[in-house]
């Protein structure tokens, strides 16, 4: 008889294969009554369809993912070589696409994306500050000194073309922005805000921003979860035992503030009028993220303690928010995108199913994406 985890990674990979059909070259965001919307190759979630469809490709050999993928790769060119709208998520868009094609196909057209990707990140980098800058004039005017906490997911792609070029200029600035993280985002009770704002001239702390999250003093549940996995991920490349505790700390914050059914709120000091909005993807993203924390770790109770976690939060969302109906393209129910600007609350989010997918693959072996 299958266990449930296994029941999960495959009813999780059925419903890829069937979006090969369904979703096609779209790139997908937000599902309503289980059918994902098109957001087009410009938006920061563009890497997670193409992402889903190489866990496919390894899990099962399936040749139409692989090729379906390297479509939505291709088509993402337009948004590399525009260059202008570019921004800190150049991490989330090419490493699930083009950086794991050239890792697991070779495709040298997929490596010099990743490298170009990994340029324009560095290229971001303000050295008074020691922080990549998030987004652009066009989208947040006035922003040249704001950072944002899920830059710490994009740091891989940096890590990975120091590694490609032999040169550690990519690994120095992403071991510097981890440290700004370190110094500036994380408080003495483990909470973080979604911005830090500094004076880009000279790279004086300014002031927290809500972001996403309810305010400046509150703990926005997707932000500590990309803090999670980003701390453990700038872990594994440097050794950093500063990295390490922090992804600890922020852990033991995030795992005692979920509800009984694993789910986290959208922000956990959200106010009491707004608990009903909840953030299932926060609670994938850490799942995945704990589980990396896991491999890096020696034998022991504290290495178990975060697996059988990771374990529990996964079967939350399985048992509570997997969507089983055949006809639905989403899996993971109950993500929030934007509760502040009243965008997409509880709804399925594509990087809800990535994180949770990629989890389920984690229990069996490794993981190359992030
Ligand atoms: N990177 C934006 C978000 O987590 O919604």
């Amino acid at each position: 008889m299958k266990n449930w985890t296994e029941e999960a990674l495959e009813n999780s990979l059925k419903k890829i294969e069937r979006n090969i059909e369904g979703i096609g070259e779209h790139f997908p965001h937000v599902a309503y009554d289980g059918i994902y919307n098109d957001q087009g190759p410009y938006f920061w979630v563009s890497g997670f369809w193409p992402g889903l469809l190489w866990l496919l490709y390894e899990e099962t050999g399936k040749k139409e993912a692989l090729k379906l993928s390297r479509k939505l790769e291709e088509d993402l060119d337009e948004v590399l070589d525009g260059f202008m709208t570019v921004h800190h998520d150049a991490g989330f868009m090419w490493l699930p696409s083009a950086v794991i094609d050239y890792k697991l196909t070779g495709n040298e057209a997929s490596r010099v994306r990743g490298l170009k990707a990994a340029s324009h990140l560095a290229g971001r980098f303000n050295p008074a500050g020691c922080f990549i800058r998030a987004w652009n004039d066009e989208v947040k005017p006035d922003s040249q000194g704001w950072t944002i906490i899920d830059s710490m997911m994009n740091l891989s792609l940096l890590f990975w073309a120091s590694r490609e070029y032999k040169d550690p200029r990519f690994r120095h600035i992403a071991a510097a922005h981890a440290d700004t993280v370190l110094r500036h985002f994380i408080r003495p009770d483990n909470t973080l805000a979604h911005i830090v704002s500094f004076d880009p001239e000279t790279g004086e702390k300014m002031e927290n921003l809500g972001g996403q999250g309810q305010d400046g003093n509150s703990a926005w549940a997707r932000g500590q979860a990309w803090a999670i996995y980003g701390m453990a991920i700038a872990y594994r490349e440097t050794g950093k035992e500063s990295y390490l505790n922090a992804c600890k700390n922020v852990a033991a914050y995030f795992l005692s503030h979920l509800r009984e059914d694993k789910a986290p709120v959208w922000d956990f000091r959200a106010a009491k009028d707004s608990r009903w909005a909840l953030d299932t993807s926060a609670s994938a993203c850490a799942a995945s993220g704990l589980l990396e924390l896991y491999s890096l770790m020696e034998d022991g109770p504290d290495r178990d303690f975060y697996y059988e976690q990771a374990l529990a939060v996964l079967k939350g969302l399985y048992d509570s928010y997997f969507d089983h109906r055949q006809e639905s393209q989403s899996m993971i129910q109950m993500g929030t995108v934007h509760f502040p600007a009243g965008k997409n609350i509880n709804v399925p989010i594509i990087y809800g199913d990535f994180f949770f997918t990629e989890a389920l693959i984690k229990l069996k072996h490794k993981t190359n994406i992030f």
